[in-house]
């Protein structure tokens, strides 16, 4: 697919197959490239207690901190049932830029291969930002 990194594609959509999504039959794959250029990725995990649903995208935040990583450089999101590409949500923008730069690339991927990128600040221009003590 032109215009999208294939190997995040490849791991978005592969991660979209393990989508754990009964109560909204939404599945989506994720995947983030890190500075020190691995990739993880992550799939959305509901909840019989809706609220306790986590996305796909901080799913692959957090393996990927959580494997020793602090900085991402580029984010492909696959809407495995989405005609067309969607932005990751708040919360998500929220946590990828804790560990991004502005001009980190999001790629949103529908289903059929629509496209849209775009730059992290683009979709989030005011993160809430604490001057951490020490990063941890
Ligand atoms: N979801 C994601 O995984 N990523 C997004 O960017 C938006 C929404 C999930 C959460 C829930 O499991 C389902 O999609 C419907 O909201």
């Amino acid at each position: 697919m032109e215009g999208v990194p294939e190997d995040l594609l490849k791991e978005a959509v592969k991660a979209s197959e393990n989508a754990y999504a009964p109560y909204s039959g939404f599945h989506v794959g994720a995947a983030v490239r890190t500075c020190s250029g691995r990739v993880y990725s992550g799939a959305n995990v509901e909840n019989s207690s809706y609220g306790l649903t986590v996305c796909a995208e901080r799913v692959a935040v957090f393996t990927a901190v959580s494997s020793g990583e602090r900085c991402i450089s580029e984010v492909l999101v696959y809407f495995r049932d989405s005609d067309y590409p969607l932005p990751p949500c708040g919360a998500c923008l929220q946590v990828l830029s804790e560990f991004s730069e502005g001009d980190a690339k999001v790629y949103m991927v529908g289903r059929g291969g629509s496209i849209r990128v775009a730059r992290l600040r683009e979709l989030l221009p005011e993160g809430f930002r604490l001057t951490p003590l020490k990063r941890g």
